[in-house]
């Protein structure tokens, strides 16, 4: 249990064997799953956009789907997942609380597996911390019973800063599997990623281009000498640090070029290149 003290396992990605192994790099959490690093983001799609989006994820091979309750999507994403015929135990699905449910997270989770068409989720987020005194300890209190009863196999807090983290931890003696957070070079700072690898927690960077210049000259050359666009740079950056990140989109070419990124890797000085982009490096 990672509430015991720093000393967690610090994370590391991992190569799966199998015959699509390059493809299926994971990530373990403290719970001993293995999350794909490169997820397929679903916010801002709905109705037949998203369960089209979703399918072709999955005909391309994204095995890890991100939603929320609040995306408004989970029905469309559990038409999409029963018609493709992946099997659930390849799949991993997060969904997410928003804080606004405290006090009905019960409720909250036994309609988004209703809609997915769950039994359980892989992972289940609290969305944002919830305001109010101890809301955040109360709501992390009713996930960890998710836990238990198996409904949710890991859970985890999304816009959590470490202290945050710790809250829970020295509140229940339990840590969050994952933090998910705005993340992209232009984000990068190594003290967070220490301090959240101390507290053995895996880092899921959302928004990797919404919050990047794709057009950073950095960018362009390192992309040019991989022979590759800069947005699969800034996603091949997240794996070569073994951050996981979930872009979305709507587009088939970009969702099939999203999940192209395993055919290279920066080199040391690429690495350097592209933290530097960083505003808080330090
Ligand atoms: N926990 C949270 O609070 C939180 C907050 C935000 C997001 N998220 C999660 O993170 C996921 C990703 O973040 P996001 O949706 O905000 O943004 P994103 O993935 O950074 O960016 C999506 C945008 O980038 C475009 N795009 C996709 N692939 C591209 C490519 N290869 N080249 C150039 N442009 C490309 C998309 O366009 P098209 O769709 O038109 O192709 C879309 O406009 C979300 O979908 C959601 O699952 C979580």
């Amino acid at each position: 249990m990672i509430g015991r003290s720093r000393t967690a396992r610090s994370w590391a990605p991992t190569a799966v064997s199998g015959k699509n192994g390059a493809m299926k790099r994971t990530v373990t959490l403290n719970n001993g799953a293995e999350l794909p690093l490169v997820g397929f983001g679903t916010w801002q799609l709905r109705d037949a956009a998203a369960y089209d989006a979703v399918r072709h994820a999955l005909d391309v091979g994204y095995r890890h789907l991100d939603t929320a309750t609040m995306y408004g999507n989970e029905a469309e994403i559990g038409r999409a997942v029963a018609d493709s015929g992946v099997d659930r135990d390849e799949l991993f699905v997060t969904t997410k609380c928003p804080p606004d449910r405290l006090g009905q997270e019960d409720e909250t989770l036994q309609r988004s597996l209703r809609d997915l068409r769950l039994d359980h989720v892989d992972l289940w987020l609290v969305h944002w911390p919830p305001h109010g005194e101890h809301g955040s300890v109360r709501m992390w209190e009713r996930f960890l019973v998710a836990r238990e009863r198996g409904r949710a196999t890991a859970v985890g807090v999304s816009n959590y800063s470490p202290e945050l983290i710790d809250e829970l931890v020295s509140a229940t003696g339990a840590g969050p599997a994952i933090d998910q957070i705005p993340w992209s070079p232009a984000d990068h700072d190594p003290k967070l990623v220490e301090d959240l690898r101390e507290r053995g927690v895996v880092l899921e960077g959302y928004s990797p281009f919404k919050r990047t210049d794709l057009d950073a000259p950095a960018l362009a050359e390192v992309a040019a000498a991989h022979g590759v666009t800069p947005a699969q740079v800034v996603l091949r950056w997240h794996l070569d640090h073994g951050f996981v990140v979930i872009p979305k989109s709507v587009t088939p070419s970009r969702i099939e070029a999203n999940f192209e990124v395993t055919g290279f890797s920066l080199t040391p000085d690429e690495l350097a290149a592209v933290d530097a982009l960083g505003h808080r490096r330090g």
